[in-house]
């Protein structure tokens, strides 16, 4: 099976044209027929009719030789099993897409990135039982080997398919000249959201069968056809809804909820809005059609609005002044830009309010803070609603017997989860302090008290002393962070959270650095993922050892700690300047660790 060369813009559409007049010696100013052709995003497959009979069913493999996929695509209902036509060439493969639409997806997409991953994971069930539970779908577009075809174009083509009982496409089309197609092209992108399926961009094919023979291949791509891509970072959809989210400090987020969109292989169902000014700025509204981007690892973000798509019912959005929690939300003026704040926040109540609450405990448990293996967001979301965890403290007194019966939970699971949580009941001060979650106090500033308090003991006690002012000492501890700090221990539930923490909790004292150890004078940088540490707690023994760590590969380093999908470029920087490159064992035994 071929694979089919990209177009990105009309220029590209335009050239795809000319070369194709010139192969063909025709006039530059012809304008070619084509048959034009969504792309569903799926998986194709290749179906071997002989006499009729459905035979033999291949995947397309590396493109040269397909894997026998036969029990498993007979299966599927929208594949005929006998065809009586007297059409019907004796021998055919008809080629075509499988796939899953986007409502069945609904009920998959706990298990599968997007409907395209759940068909390839259906289609290579080894037990055909299996995959008679996913409902997947076919359209036909296409031939390969065949005896007995009396047609002359695609279109015609894609007509006999439709009797002869397969589904095509009903967004199938004839059109002629790149003008036409552009049109076309834009009308199906604003449509793309609403479509059953996933398309991820056009197919033109030259309509004329001898036209495409004359045409040929190169390489591994037809020269008679052409997929004109969508945007691989931003798509069009509907905003069904605006959810307003509460984050860790307090800060109201609103997230748009729109039409599940596929940008770039990722299907996305939500877009961050910012904050109320953006909401104000852009206008943006419930039932709007807007152009969401993805960019990168970031957060899919609504990036403009077609107000010519807005109906004249649609209301401009109100933005609550109030949180869940009942309390009036308030917007915080910024004295060093003498303005106030666009972010609208629960004035800082912490863990008082609920909502709050359930997300600083997502801070708690994660990675860099107590870094409870498999105790993940959705644990937390899942737990909370049941009452399990309100407060940080909750997580070290879960009743496993009562985890063990709950639905997706087994006497295995609820073992594993309390061998992680007990692993981690001895903590430094400093990660301690992190998990707090106290605003303005991250990684560093939490690393700055822990060695100045020492220990817990000294830490808690800080609001019964009252001197607040004294931290100013800290180098890096300003005013912002003091009155954060003093707000945390203002709140008597902060207290009695400390307090019952220091009951369950071996909350180790500042270990002194050591300014001798055994890395004194060496530079560290890791690149990949390490196994069960996290990048902070190695930098932490890196600097308990007396070496630094820094943030880039330069002649100063002197060596690059490479873990699981290490940066190409780090790696290839470090050996050209002579770094040694070593792997997480070889480090832990520069420390006289193993893993
Ligand atoms: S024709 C010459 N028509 O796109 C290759 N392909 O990148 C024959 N696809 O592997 C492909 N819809 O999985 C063709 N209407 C359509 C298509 C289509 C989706 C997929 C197919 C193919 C890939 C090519």
């Amino acid at each position: 099976m071929l694979s089919l060369a990209n177009a990105f813009d009309e220029k590209d559409l335009v050239n795809f044209e000319k070369k194709i007049n010139n192969f063909l010696n025709i006039n530059d100013e012809h304008h070619i027929e084509y048959s034009v052709e969504p792309k569903i995003d799926g998986i194709s497959a290749s179906l071997i009719y002989e006499k009729g009979k459905f035979v033999t069913g291949l995947s397309r493999g590396d493109g040269k030789e397909g894997e026998d996929i036969t029990l498993n695509l007979k299966t599927i209902n929208d594949i005929p099993k006998t065809i009586k036509d007297k059409d019907f060439p004796d021998t055919i493969d008809i080629r075509g897409e499988v796939y899953i639409n986007n409502f069945d997806f609904e009920k998959l997409k706990d298990k599968f990135a997007n409907p395209r991953n759940a068909a390839s994971g259906s289609l290579r069930q080894k037990n055909p039982e299996d995959t008679k539970k996913i409902p997947l779908r076919f359209i036909a577009y296409s031939f390969g080997h065949q005896k007995g075809l009396k047609l002359e174009t695609q279109t015609d083509f894609l007509e006999k398919l439709h009797m002869w009982g397969f589904k095509t496409n009903p967004l199938n089309k004839k059109l002629i000249g790149v003008n036409n197609l552009i049109k076309n092209y834009d009308k199906i992108e604003k449509k793309r959201a609403d479509l059953e399926f996933d398309i991820d961009g056009i197919v033109y094919k030259i309509n004329n069968f001898q036209l495409q023979k004359r045409l040929g291949n190169v390489a591994n791509a037809p020269r008679w056809a052409i997929a004109h891509k969508f945007s691989a970072n931003k798509a069009i959809s509907e905003i069904k809804d605006i959810e307003i989210q509460i984050g860790r400090t307090g800060a109201l987020t609103p997230v748009a909820k729109i039409k599940p969109i596929n940008i770039g292989g990722v299907l996305v169902s939500n877009a961050t809005l910012h904050n109320e000014d953006e909401i104000l700025r852009k206008d943006i509204r419930v039932g709007d059609i807007v152009t969401v981007e993805r960019a990168g690892d970031v957060i899919p973000h609504v990036l403009s609005v077609d107000v010519s798509k807005r109906k004249n019912k649609s209301k401009k959005f109100t933005f609550p002044k109030k949180c869940p929690c009942g309390y009036e939300t308030i917007k915080e003026f910024n004295k060093v830009t003498k303005k106030f704040d666009a972010v609208r926040r629960c004035p800082d109540r912490g863990f008082e309010c609920d909502r709050i609450a359930k997300e600083k405990l997502k801070h708690f448990v994660s990675k860099e803070a107590f870094n409870i293996d498999g105790f993940g967001k959705k644990i937390v979301e899942n737990f909370w609603k049941l009452n399990l965890i309100k407060l940080p403290q909750d997580i070290f007194k879960l009743d496993y017997d009562k985890i063990q019966k709950l639905d997706g939970w087994g006497k295995l699971s609820a073992e594993n989860l309390r061998y992680s949580v007990d692993e981690k009941r001895q903590i430094s001060l400093e990660r301690f302090i992190y998990s707090l979650g106290i605003r303005h106090i991250g990684l560093e500033n939490a690393k700055l008290l822990s060695r100045y308090f020492g220990s817990f003991l000294k830490f808690k006690t800080l609001s019964k002393k009252n001197n607040y002012n004294d931290l100013l000492n800290i180098d890096g501890i300003g005013e912002t962070q003091i009155i954060s700090i003093k707000n945390f221990f203002s709140k008597n539930i902060n207290l009695t959270i400390l307090n019952e923490l220091d009951k369950l909790l071996d909350i180790q004292n500042v270990k002194v650095i050591n300014n001798n150890g055994v890395l004194r004078d060496k530079s560290f940088l890791v690149t990949g993922k390490l196994n069960n540490i996290s990048r902070a707690e190695v930098k932490s023994l890196i600097e308990e050892n007396s070496g630094t760590t820094v943030s880039s590969v330069s002649k100063k380093l002197d060596y690059l700690i490479t873990g699981e999908k290490p940066t190409k470029r780090k790696v290839e920087s470090a050996k050209a300047l002579n770094v040694k490159i070593i792997n997480q064992d070889e480090f832990l035994k520069m420390l006289n660790k193993t893993s």
